[in-house]
């Protein structure tokens, strides 16, 4: 079992524990003499029946399976079941799920009386990486996704990797994405262990990587917790963690969120990055083919992306604030490291565009 702890200035420290099998012992995390809200999806639901058999079943909320259910129909769903089922300041929300379920489930926790405890409980490897650390929760709107939200850290995030024996291939290729995006900035995380995620993944065969992805959770989930520990509202730091995401959400925008999900878009976002810092000499060539290698060796750019450069340009300038026509970009400058730069004249980007 290994805990890892996000230190507040306040009393509301953010746990989390990783540990293989947890689920089935599940009560043992669970506090004997609170009432816990169940909130997760059709899916889940259907594979995991022993789990839900653990909660009251009034105290089990079901939303549809989908991105395009994080919305605020689904948000007034979900409080107005746990207003009816009476939950009161004391009690506590346990989100099963993905990042979609988590990041809604979060949001409700946050403002459902004015907050009440959150346990998450992620089931595929973006949300075990990613998605279920950090405090953002939100849902989409017509406008743009995650727009309306907050930040409100889970008490507790419990990390089972046996929920990735259900998991399609698919969803896993969206969690590698995140996990190779670790690698390229690990330095920049200020993470005082030194874990050689690069290396690891630079050296072991895919079906290594997959063998010992909770070690590989592991190291990410440590690198996350503490970027986000020392950046708690996205002031600063935080940025690093979207390396190749002023990209991706551009390509992600261009293809209406369908076609390609959301790591293999960080993906291409990163190969942009890794082209462009070779281009402006950041970076050495030897680093840029290592690079190459590595997002290559999950095959998550395999597709051929057919945007209009001056569309992908726009999209860009819309995510990050522009200085003077200058879009603001997070490049390599070394071996696992990062820099924001703010100063990337327009033809360079559109040259490293694919
Ligand atoms: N809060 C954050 O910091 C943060 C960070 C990254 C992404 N996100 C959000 O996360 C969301 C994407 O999360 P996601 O990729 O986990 O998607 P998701 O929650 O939609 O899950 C993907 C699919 O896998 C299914 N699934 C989940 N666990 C499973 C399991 N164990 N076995 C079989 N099937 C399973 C789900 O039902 C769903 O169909 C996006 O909405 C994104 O905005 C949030
Ligand atoms: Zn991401």
């Amino acid at each position: 079992m290994e805990k890892i702890v996000i230190k507040n200035q306040d009393e509301t420290n953010s746990e989390i524990i990783i540990e293989k099998g947890l689920v089935k012992n599940l009560e043992n995390y669970l506090n004997e003499d609170k009432k816990y809200f169940l909130i997760t999806n059709t899916t889940l639901f259907k594979l995991y029946p022993e789990i839900i058999a653990k909660f009251d079943k009034d105290r089990v909320i079901v939303v549809k399976d989908g991105e395009k259910y994080k919305n605020q129909k689904t948000f007034n769903y979900i409080t107005d079941k746990l207003l009816k089922a009476k939950i009161e300041r004391k009690d506590a929300i346990v989100a099963l799920s993905g990042g979609v379920v988590g990041d809604l489930a979060g949001y409700v926790a946050s403002s459902i009386l004015r907050g009440v405890e959150l346990i998450q409980i992620p089931t595929t490897l973006l949300a075990m990486c990613d998605s279920s650390i950090g405090g953002k929760t939100g849902y989409n709107t017509k406008y743009g996704k995650n727009l309306v939200g907050s930040f409100y850290f889970a008490k507790k995030v419990l990390i089972d990797t046996d929920f990735l024996k259900t998991l399609k291939e698919s969803q896993y290729k969206c969690g590698l994405g995140e996990i190779v995006k670790y690698a390229f900035i690990e330095k920049s995380c200020k993470h005082p262990v030194s874990y050689g995620l690069l290396d690891i993944l630079y050296e072991k065969s895919t079906y290594d990587i997959k063998l010992e992805i909770d070690k590989i959770v592991s190291i990410c989930v440590n690198l996350k917790a503490k970027v986000v520990e020392l950046d708690k509202k996205e002031g600063g730091l935080r940025k690093v963690l979207n390396f190749g995401h002023t990209f991706a959400h551009a390509f992600e925008t261009l293809s209406n969120y369908k076609g390609m999900c959301h790591g293999e878009a960080v993906a291409y976002g990163m190969k942009c990055a890794f082209k462009l810092a070779k281009e402006k000499e950041f970076i050495d060539e030897e680093y840029y083919k290592k690079a190459l290698c590595v997002i290559d060796k999950f095959k998550l750019t395999t597709k051929e992306l057919k945007f209009k450069k001056e569309q992908i340009i726009n999209l860009m300038k819309q995510d990050k604030k522009v200085l003077d026509n200058k879009i603001n970009l997070i490049l390599p400058v070394e071996s696992a490291l990062v820099e924001i730069f703010d100063n990337i004249e327009e033809p360079f980007v559109e040259a490293c565009l694919p």
